[in-house]
């Protein structure tokens, strides 16, 4: 019945392999400049399979890296303040385009499995904060997406789509080798976090991650910041919750981007 809903627009796009990576054909092409990427040593890098809590996750971080300053985030769209590094499609500017113009220290977004992402990354010792969801809800959510965001392939059935996620053959691959293999990267300077704790106590997640940055804040601040990342809260924030975005691009008639959390 989704798929009825749907309107046909011509930007689904069929996926290419990335070194064995299922991705989208226009991120392939722009993979040179991704590639190439120059990372600086104050960047912050958050990376998760999708669907994993990322926007959520960047929300958290530009409000920490705001004090707490609700108007500051509400500056621009999440896509735009916290750019998601491997973006290239045909109109607007590529992930590395939009970092390039932002200044420092910026938050990164990236769903690259681990063995892909830019080696300047390392080289520069950035931090990174990786996020992982359990696979049910990431899969669902991941169905539901495709419907809305016309980037995707058609998922077929909901029983279908799941076979291809278990199987690794939608975008970004499999789930259990991205959760794996940055779980085998963690060192000092990352920091893997679990949506399921994020959702269960914020504070200590929130503090984790204060203390993961050095950081300290006040706990009115602290609350201030719980308060403007709480799912309800997101959900009715237009610089968060991609309602921004063309309909063409993404159609939140067919199922929002904040769908149940
Ligand atoms: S993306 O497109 O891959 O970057 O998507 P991502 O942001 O990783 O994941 C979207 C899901 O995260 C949920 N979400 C939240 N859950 C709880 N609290 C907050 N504040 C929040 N913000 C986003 C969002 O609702 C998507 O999950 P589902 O299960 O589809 O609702």
């Amino acid at each position: 019945p989704l798929s009825a809903m749907e309107q046909e627009d011509g930007i689904r796009q069929e996926l290419g392999s990335l070194h064995g990576i299922p991705l989208f054909k226009s991120f392939i092409e722009g993979w040179p400049q991704v590639k190439a990427f120059q990372a600086r040593p104050d960047d912050l890098l958050i990376s998760t399979y999708p669907k994993s809590g990322t926007t959520w996750l960047s929300e958290i971080m530009d409000m920490i890296y705001h004090d707490g300053d609700v108007e500051k985030c509400r500056r621009d769209a999440i896509y735009n303040r916290v750019p998601f590094l491997e973006l290239k499609v045909p109109k607007g500017p590529s992930g590395v385009e939009q970092l390039e113009n932002i200044p420092s220290p910026r938050l990164v977004k990236t769903h690259l499995p681990v063995q892909l992402l830019p080696t300047s990354f390392w080289e520069k010792d950035c931090k990174i904060i990786y996020m992982a969801r359990n696979p049910k809800d990431v899969v669902i959510s991941y169905y539901y997406f495709h419907h809305m965001a016309k980037i995707h392939p058609d998922p077929g059935t909901k029983a279908e789509f799941l076979e291809n996620f278990m199987a690794g053959k939608v975008a970004y691959g499999s789930w259990y080798d991205h959760v794996r293999g940055w779980w085998e990267k963690k060192q000092e300077k990352m920091l893997y976090l679990f949506y399921e704790d994020m959702k269960k106590d914020p504070r200590r997640e929130v503090q984790k991650i204060l203390h993961f940055l050095g950081k300290e804040l006040a706990e009115e601040t602290v609350e201030r910041i719980l308060h403007h990342t709480s799912f309800e809260e997101m959900k009715k924030n237009p610089a968060a919750n991609y309602e921004t975005m063309l309909p063409t691009e993404m159609d939140h008639s067919i199922s929002p981007f904040l769908r149940k959390g």
